[in-house]
């Protein structure tokens, strides 16, 4: 990547100070994991038969919105002023899954719309893409109250929810943002910082996945940014064949 060309991704960051290092190198043993059998998987034979004009695909994605919008699976049913599904291009090549709707993602019924949002569009702008080229989830559907973390309860619930959809986008790379994502996806509790750095693989089509600090953390610890600026040209880098 030229100098220039970095010079205006760390800006689009927010990143002022910034050591050009030797690539990073895995020497973490790669990891694989494959998703709990938690709830019920969602029956697929009682989807209604595709309209005439509407494919498999669009309609798979029609009746697992419907789900979700309509899901009483557990106790957020009560407290969440709608559920938030995902959003996205539905064939991107990048899925990238957060932990939970905050209060201004309760609100407007999408994720990653607030401050950390806002950081994680600057990411994405910082590798160039633009946020409607990925298709961005989260672990939960619905808000926690007082944003408080997802019990292994809620997260166990939702999580067939998050495998269709990773089913219908088969992306190639997953980047996981923050501890909850990254450990309920892996089944760890090991820190960001030592997931992070390593590709991990995920679900029945071991999807390549990377985890990364996540946005809101970032807007608390700045000084952490450089570190995320290197797992994004990792994720470039996957992205583009490397
Ligand atoms: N934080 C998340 O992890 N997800 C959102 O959708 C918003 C904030």
């Amino acid at each position: 990547m030229d100098a220039s060309r970095r010079q205006q991704y760390l800006d689009a960051m927010g990143i002022t100070h910034y050591v050009v290092r030797e690539a990073a190198v895995d020497e973490h043993p790669q990891t694989v994991v494959e998703p709990r059998e938690t709830a019920a998987p969602i029956p697929v034979a009682k989807s209604p038969k595709p309209a005439a004009g509407v494919s498999a695909q669009q309609s798979a994605w029609e009746v697992l919105k419907a789900r979700v919008a309509s899901c009483t699976a557990c106790e957020l049913r009560a407290s969440r002023t709608q559920t938030v599904f995902g959003i996205g291009n539905e064939a991107a090549q990048l899925m990238i899954v957060g932990e939970a709707p905050g209060a201004e993602e309760d609100r407007q019924g999408e994720p990653f719309v607030g401050r950390a949002g806002q950081l994680l569009n600057a990411m994405l702008h910082a590798i160039g893409l633009a946020r409607d080229t990925v298709y961005i989830a989260n672990i939960l559907k619905c808000r926690p109250p007082g944003n408080r973390n997802p019990t292994a309860e809620e997260a166990a619930k939702c999580q067939p929810f998050l495998i269709q959809q990773l089913s219908l986008i088969k992306p190639k790379v997953m980047l996981a943002v923050g501890g909850v994502a990254a450990h309920n996806l892996l089944e760890t509790d090991e820190a960001v910082g030592r997931l992070r750095n390593r590709i991990h693989y995920y679900g029945e089509d071991r999807t390549p996945l990377l985890v990364t600090y996540h946005p809101a953390y970032l807007l608390r610890r700045p000084e952490e940014k450089a570190k995320v600026w290197q797992d994004l040209q990792k994720l470039y880098g996957m992205l583009h064949g490397d």
